[in-house]
């Protein structure tokens, strides 16, 4: 695990960028596996920069996203499928058949992983972007998430709930269930870029790079991966 520390987000953002970019122009038919929440907003932001300032192409790239709420149409403005076209998708020439996400308001939970599963067993992600919960979560495999799960439909963890809340207008808003890529999902990724910040992050960003692999602290497992960089800045990263 390699682990870079930054002096704040910004340059958090770039670096990742940066990786990510590498992987685009050297293949444009790269496999990226994409995540959601505040940490990876400004590595998006950069990709979008570089694409109008240099043209990155991502017309033949495939995006499959870590996750998604349950019970929430991708119209929807808290949607993980609102928050990628907002973000990112809308501000590059991605085709938007080529981009992937659990479907939250499917009617069969069941059957919709199934279906994202064997999405997966085609798309191997040549970078997997992560970002980090507060308790060591990876996509939504909250902490006891076995190391082989696949795709699954995810209790989120009282502690998730009321860290996503402050994206809701009330905590009562914020869906109690998600449709997760599993560890195993996850670990399939060629390499794995992880973007981190924050002091409350700091922790599990502890555990994850120092602590035993153990399903408590999912993150840990990411130490069993041959190529995952860890991109955090000087707050995440205060107690290495
Ligand atoms: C959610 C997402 C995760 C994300 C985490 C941290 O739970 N499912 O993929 O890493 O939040 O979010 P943030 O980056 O906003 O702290």
């Amino acid at each position: 695990m390699k682990v870079i520390v930054t002096e704040n987000y910004q340059e958090m953002s770039q670096k990742a960028a940066e990786i990510i970019i590498g992987i685009v122009k050297n293949n444009p038919n790269a496999i990226l596996g994409l995540a959601t929440g505040s940490s990876p907003i400004g590595t998006y932001q950069n990709m979008i920069k570089d694409h109008k300032e240099n043209g990155t192409s991502y017309k033949s790239v495939k995006t499959v996203n870590l996750d998604e709420y349950v019970g929430l149409t991708a119209d929807h403005d808290q949607s993980y499928a609102y928050f990628m076209r907002t973000n990112l998708f809308d501000s590059i020439d991605i085709d938007l058949a080529n981009t992937n996400l659990p479907c939250g308001s499917a009617p069969d939970a069941k059957a919709e992983c199934d279906r994202y599963n064997a999405l997966l067993a085609t798309m191997q992600q040549d970078v997997q972007v992560l970002g980090l919960g507060s308790n060591g979560h990876i996509g939504f495999n909250e902490p006891g998430t076995p190391l082989d799960s696949v795709t699954h439909l995810v209790d989120l963890t009282e502690n998730t709930i009321k860290d996503n809340s402050r994206l809701f207008a009330s905590i009562d808003e914020v869906p109690r269930q998600a449709l997760s890529m599993g560890i195993k999902n996850i670990m399939q990724a060629k390499s794995i870029v992880m973007v981190v910040s924050g002091k409350n992050k700091a922790q599990a960003v502890k555990g994850m790079v120092q602590g035993e692999i153990t399903t408590e602290l999912p993150a840990s497992v990411l130490q069993l991966h041959p190529f995952v960089t860890v991109i955090c800045d000087k707050d995440a990263a205060s107690l290495l």
